[in-house]
């Protein structure tokens, strides 16, 4: 095994060790100094260790010996013969650990047992990836680098949240997540385990939540489009974890140092429990409820009553019930997006209000989070919740978790002397999509790479100092919206957990994006052994066209600077003798260009296939009154993913933009690439005019098109084209389009603004 040294860094939290990148492991170590020569654990291999807990971690890390080499060194406490020794010293930082491999002894050192542990999780990524199989492996020397080790972590609370509402993992799969994020050195596990979309918990009391709570249609569709339950249909998709399965939940993610943190929702995001008990939700509800098995329109806003008391008996009884089966000293009471129309016009709610003189609806969830977040604390426990709790009176002790754009709100708490926990939604929702979007499966939202992950520091400039000392830490949040199997959770948590674990362990200040790509080179392997379905997006070419004086200027790029770009403009496939891009290129005319990244010699990530196409229009000049108009005349065409960067758009406006044709040019036909996304709010313009002008002044109308409310309406996705047979001649040309309004009762998206996207507009 290679290694290089790389550059040694001061450190800022931690001021016991130095930082310094070398050895490949993730999160890095914040110190190491390598040696000469390897320790090689076989059949004579010893583990000495002081107690039982210790005990355990060691029995842990060398029960993998026995799947994959077929020995199992000796463990014991206070054994004679050590060679692999621990010793409790507690000079060391809480979760820290010194380790000192010599070619014939291991020593490790630590205050507490997640130190042990850790420090076999380092030893457990320098051995070769198969020892995280569970494959008998002929011919490899289970070895490690001769090494001095100091490490310890920035923050305490490091959490892999997972949404198993959405898409139910088994509790197989959720296991073998947790031995992962533990060998990442994460110890927090937020279980997502209420939502609109399902119940996945057990509660004696209520066997309803588990009869009815836990089950929904199954839908085909992309989760924003999935249709609501209709009358008549039986749900037949779902499940939940039985009080045993959390046990055994509990216990395996014990034994890894991981604290799992159950969370019930409130007041909304719960129409699995109103499904179950609709007596709860306030009755100006009025209809029906179903658990969703998507988006859920207007039923995402059903609500438990905040002026019925059984609300709250039911809510602590099963808090009962669920801090019975988490030791874990915290319990999230949810508390985000909760839209408050039913409680606006209900009676009780509001007799509620009147009696505790609450202001507005507001202050009313701040009384019913109040309320719970007391009772939670009643039994010892510290309560978190969303940051949507910072819109009103925060409860007392409550810690909040920053979600929304960069988390901002979190530090409102801040201010307040709350603690808190970042996991934003710009940075760490995996849902995001990881690279390229023609390449992604589909997800939501904008792109959020493995670098912006590694790259993100949540001690922000701008902060109050105090703020940083109350910040516990960090959490990736994985949402399962768009997931339909294990693999495609994984696929959306790895490599991207890597580099949040990064951030959650290494000290502030220290980052190096290509000595990181060393090291999650190296431990991926591990990942391989685990079977875990990891996404390459990070070898895919990002590319940007821009219009340029009636040319198109190709721009690529890859976030690993380690690969070299190969393309062709032949319409043959790239290969490693292609040409190498350097820089920005421009093309004059139609051209099929096919890149891909390659190194030493290999093709590492996917082609991209850029089709551009010229027309009149291709490579001139438009302006608008919104970002990115360039594509629309940058000679490409769009998927069907509105945030693919191929498209702009309009929200909930009418809008226009100009074409520059450059000069007074005969226009035949004129075609605009439209786009309608229903579960996304994405639809056509009603009306579209297009006018011309030679002197970008006067313009004369020369054609248009209605949409009829139904057909713009009508549920799809789909690329239409809008097309316009003219005779007229002009040099600019005009696009105005009139917004079609609220998406209407039913919708996917009822009452909310519509956006327009266009791609392209295309004169012939
Ligand atoms: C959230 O993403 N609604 C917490
Ligand atoms: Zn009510």
């Amino acid at each position: 095994m290679k290694r290089q040294l790389l550059t040694t860094f001061v450190v800022v939290c931690c001021s016991l060790f130095t930082w310094a990148a070398t050895l490949p492991v993730i999160p890095a170590p914040v110190s190491t100094t390598e040696g000469e020569g390897y320790f090689e654990f076989d059949e004579g291999t010893v583990f000495s260790v002081e107690n039982a807990e210790q005990l355990k971690a060691a029995e842990l890390f060398v029960s993998h010996f026995g799947d994959c080499a077929g020995f199992l060194p000796a463990v014991g406490i206070g054994i004679d013969g050590g060679n692999v020794v621990f010793t409790t010293d507690s000079s060391i930082p809480a979760e820290g650990y010194k380790l000192n491999v010599a070619a014939d002894r291991i020593d490790i050192k630590a205050a507490d047992t997640p130190g042990f542990f850790y420090a076999l999780q380092t030893l457990r990524q320098l051995l070769p990836g198969a020892f995280d199989g569970c494959k008998l492996q002929d011919g490899i020397r289970w070895q490690v680098p001769v090494m001095q080790v100091e490490d310890c972590p920035r923050f305490g609370y490091r959490s892999l949240m997972v949404d198993v509402a959405r898409y139910f993992l088994p509790k197989s799969e959720l296991l073998k997540l947790i031995d992962v994020a533990a060998m990442l050195k994460i110890n927090k596990l937020h279980l997502h385990l209420v939502d609109d979309t399902g119940w996945r918990i057990e509660i004696k009391r209520y066997p309803r939540l588990m009869q009815v709570g836990a089950w929904r249609m199954h839908r085909d569709e992309p989760f924003p489009a999935r249709p609501n339950q209709r009358p008549g249909e039986t749900p037949n998709e779902g499940g939940y974890y039985t009080q045993d399965d959390i046990r055994d939940i509990v216990a395996f993610a014990a034994e890894r140092q991981i604290e799992v943190i159950p969370e019930i929702e409130m007041p909304a995001h719960t129409n699995s429990s109103l499904a179950a008990y609709p007596e709860l939700a306030c009755p100006s509800v009025g209809e029906p409820i179903t658990v969703l098995p998507g988006g859920g329109g207007r039923n995402t806003q059903f609500i438990y009553c905040a002026g019925n008391d059984s609300v709250f008996t039911f809510l602590q009884n099963i808090l009962d019930e669920v801090m019975e089966l988490f030791p874990s000293r915290y319990i999230h009471l949810g508390g985000d997006e909760a839209v408050k129309t039913y409680w606006g016009r209900c009676p009780r709610c509001k007799a509620r209000m009147e009696a505790e003189h609450l202001a507005n609806l507001e202050d009313l969830q701040g009384y019913f989070m109040e309320r719970m977040s007391d009772y939670v604390r009643s039994k010892g426990k510290t309560p978190l919740g969303w940051d949507e709790l910072t819109n009103h009176k925060l409860p007392d002790g409550i810690v909040i978790c920053g979600w929304r754009g960069f988390g901002e709100a979190a530090t409102k708490a801040a201010a307040q002397g709350h603690k808190f926990v970042m996991t934003p939604a710009r940075v760490l929702y995996f849902i995001r999509y990881q690279g390229p979007q023609w390449f992604e499966p589909v997800t939501y939202f904008g792109n959020i790479t493995l670098k912006n992950v590694y790259e993100y520091e949540p001690v922000q400039p701008k902060w109050a100092p105090e703020y940083e000392d109350l910040l516990m830490g960090v959490q990736a949040s994985m949402w399962t919206e768009f997931c339909r199997s294990a693999d495609d959770v994984q696929y959306l948590l790895f490599p991207r957990l890597l580099a949040a674990a990064e951030v959650a362990w290494c000290p502030k200040g220290v980052k190096d994006w290509e000595e990181f790509l060393h090291r999650t080179d190296a431990v991926l392997p591990h990942l391989d052994a685990m079977g875990i379905n990891y996404a390459r997006s990070m070898f895919n070419i990002d590319h940007k066209l821009t219009p340029n004086d009636g040319k198109i200027t190709v721009e690529m790029s890859c976030i690993r600077p380690d690969v070299e770009i190969r393309y062709t403009t032949d319409g043959k496939e790239p290969a490693q003798d292609s040409k190498l891009y350097k820089k920005p290129f421009d093309l004059k005319k139609a051209t099929v260009v096919k890149a891909a990244t390659f190194r030493s010699g290999k093709q590492e990530g996917k082609t991209l296939t850029l089709n551009v196409t010229f027309n009149k229009a291709t490579g001139r000049e438009v302006t608008s009154d919104v970002a990115n108009d360039y594509v629309l005349t940058n000679g490409l065409r769009g998927s069907d993913r509105h945030t693919d960067f191929e498209w702009t758009g309009w929200y909930g406006k009418d809008g226009s933009f100009t074409v520059d044709l450059g000069k007074r040019t005969s226009i035949k036909k004129v075609t605009l690439g439209c786009l309608t996304n229903s579960g996304m709010g994405v639809h056509t313009p009603s009306e579209i005019r297009l006018s011309v002008s030679d002197d970008n002044k006067r313009f004369r109308q020369v054609a248009s098109a209605k949409h009829s409310h139904e057909d713009v309406f009508k549920v799809r996705t789909a690329i239409e084209d809008e097309v316009f047979d003219l005779n007229t001649r002009g040099r600019y040309l005009k696009v105005e389009f009139t917004n079609p309004g609220k998406c209407p009762v039913g919708d996917f998206k009822e009452g909310q603004d519509v956006w327009i996207y266009f791609d392209e507009i295309i004169v012939e």
